[in-house]
């Protein structure tokens, strides 16, 4: 049996984002009571694991993703009692708790890292990355070596305490831990036990691929000239040492807890590099959260521009799912299967159409593409009602990441010295549209916008000022309220989804097998385990479509599962199966029938 079934991979995860999630108390910040006051919310939609964005003690100048202590909660979110509630209404539900451990880097504001940067002696020094300054023929003070942090600018920062620079590989506030140094690791092991202790039952580790750097920190090689900082993510994506790091976390404490493990790989498209994380042998994670799928819109270029987006086809998009679905599955591989989480545009406006005609539509038809994958099902807050990227409309000022923020800022910066012939001083018209344009499309600000609980102020989000905007034009006729009462509602089809996505074990284990790799309208497949078949056709188009089944694919015996659309269920006459726009529908073979 290459899949023994667990908990773990049955289980839908439900992704919150608390700053966003659900204010108690008007400050305008979402907080840990407000997720546990949505705990029925979330049973009865049928999740089974929250996993929190982090809650952890944070200037947020990274959202959270900056820790300043990693036994506390940060004072917006609440306290350590708020969290042990939390967690007992939901093993109370039988629900569990996956916490987001984020150990690469530590806030500067850490008392490790303040330890670290007070003097060259200090015990504490080592576990940072320090390196002297270099100076070039003028005698200009230069950082260590070119490579490009991933918010922009240099990945060192210069501290004048002892007259070296740290290394960043994101914000300046998040400086990297040094890994190599082993009493680091025991401080994360024993960190992992406290949360492990209190009752948490699993870890989404950010970042995690990226602990173990390059010796020597050598300079990345020159692929965008015009750019002083170069990409340097092969000296540091899936270092030397990061599996040898991820079997002494499994030994030393994963091991000794029955907990779910996902580890988050940025920068890495190959497939043996992550098996080395997943394989069961190797004993590290459950699974990674890899991204070629949710990179597939980006440009081809050498210069990673995550934030423009690329049209891109339905046979790339299969390709890439079809890949991963069955990969080493002998092995033991197991997939992540998600589309949207903090750091993306919304799934309905990059993959669908959020188009008023077509949002519903599209929307359920992604979720039906979700719940037919094999993997554990990774749901973000506001997925299950179709929430939609906020309007072109929108000016930079609202948008809240750093990340859209100092890439809109540096091109600008760019553009005002090309216009003025290098001058830099003149602050003309300068046109930001396609800028504007594509973080419309690809910003992580989009999923980080505050939750549309109902039509009351500010989405029912909060009675206070919200942290960021509310997507006002949209929340009065979309949010949670009106589609719990509705039974043709995008949340009311995810939630009977996930139900059947429970009932029929083919959708979690079955093989995949795709029917038409070719096809740029119709994404259609089958999953097929212990003698049961699901045929799945996903009508990716607007355009009424014809879909050539494969002969031997409808049998007798099948019988249409579910789908989109309020009557009838892909109409199949003979081989041809009728989908109209957006169309997606699933059937199921009867044990009887199926080969
Ligand atoms: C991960 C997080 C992202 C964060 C980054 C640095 O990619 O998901 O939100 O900015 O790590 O911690
Ligand atoms: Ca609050």
């Amino acid at each position: 049996m290459p899949h023994p079934e667990t908990w773990w991979k049955d289980a839908v995860v439900y992704q919150i984002y608390p700053v966003s999630f659900l204010d108690s108390n008007g400050d305008g910040f979402g907080d840990l009571n407000g997720i546990t006051s949505k705990l029925d919310y979330l049973q009865d939609l049928g999740v089974n694991v929250v996993w929190l964005s982090p809650i952890y003690k944070s200037p947020l100048a990274d959202m959270g993703y900056d820790i300043s202590d990693y036994r506390d909660i940060d004072p917006r979110y609440g306290t350590l009692d708020d969290w042990d509630k939390l967690l007992a209404g939901l093993h109370g539900r039988h629900m569990k708790l996956m916490m987001d451990l984020v150990v690469n880097h530590t806030s500067d504001e850490h008392a490790w890292f303040e330890q670290s940067k007070s003097a060259k002696e200090n015990p504490k020094r080592d576990w940072y990355i320090w390196r002297p300054p270099k100076y070039d023929v003028d005698g200009n003070r230069r950082p260590p070596n070119n490579w490009k942090a991933q918010f922009q600018g240099s990945a060192w920062e210069y501290d004048e305490t002892t007259d070296e620079y740290y290394l960043h590989l994101y914000h300046t506030k998040q400086p990297d831990l040094n890994w190599e140094n082993p009493d680091v690791r025991q401080a994360v092991w024993e960190l992992m036990r406290f949360w492990l202790d209190r009752g948490c039952d699993g870890f989404r580790m950010d970042v995690i691929n990226l602990i173990s750097k390059v010796e020597g920190l050598p300079d990345a090689p020159i692929t965008i000239p015009e750019d002083e900082y170069q990409d340097a993510t092969e000296f540091y994506a899936n270092g030397p040492r990061v599996h040898e790091f991820l079997q002494e976390m499994h030994s030393k404490v994963l091991s000794q807890y029955d907990i779910i493990t996902v580890g988050e790989t940025p920068f890495t498209h190959s497939a043996s590099e992550l098996a080395r994380y997943v394989l069961p042998a190797n004993k590290e994670l459950n699974m990674v959260f890899q991204f070629e799928l949710v990179d597939l819109d980006s440009p081809r270029t050498a210069q990673r521009m995550p934030f423009i987006h690329r049209p891109w086809k339905l046979s790339e998009f299969r390709e890439i799912v079809g890949r991963w679905q069955t990969f080493k599955r002998d092995e033991g591989f197991w997939n992540a299967v998600f589309i949207e989480n903090h750091d993306q545009g919304r799934s309905v406006t990059r993959w669908g159409n959020d188009a008023d005609a077509w949002r519903v539509l599209s929307a359920k038809m992604l979720a039906m593409l979700e719940v037919t994958l094999g993997g554990t099902q990774y749901v973000f807050q506001g997925q299950e009602l179709g929430l939609r990227n906020f309007p072109r409309s929108w000016g930079i000022e609202e948008y809240k990441d750093v990340a859209s923020q100092n890439i809109y800022h540096e091109i600008l910066e760019q553009r005002r010295k090309r216009e003025s012939g290098g001058t830099g001083e003149e602050d003309s018209q300068i046109d930001m549209s396609d800028i504007m344009d594509g973080l419309q499309m690809k910003a992580r600000d989009h999923g980080r916008i505050p939750m549309q609980w109902d039509a009351t102020g500010h989405a029912g989000f909060t009675t206070g000022t919200p942290w960021m905007r509310v997507n006002d034009d949209d929340y009065p006729h979309w949010n949670a309220a009106l589609q719990l009462d509705d039974t043709s509602s995008v949340r009311s089809f995810w939630k009977n989804a996930l139900r059947l996505r429970k009932e029929h074990q083919v959708l979690i284990y079955g093989d995949f097998q795709d029917l038409d790799p070719q096809n740029e309208d119709v994404f259609a497949y089958t999953r097929t385990y212990r003698g049961v078949r699901a045929v799945v056709a996903l009508n990716f188009t607007s355009k009424d479509i014809v879909f050539n089944l494969p002969s031997g694919e409808i049998m007798p015996g099948i019988s249409p599962l579910f789908g989109n659309y309020p009557v009838g269920n892909g109409d199949v006459q003979g081989n041809e199966l009728k989908l109209r726009p957006y169309e997606g529908t699933v059937y199921l073979s009867t044990p009887d029938t199926a080969t």
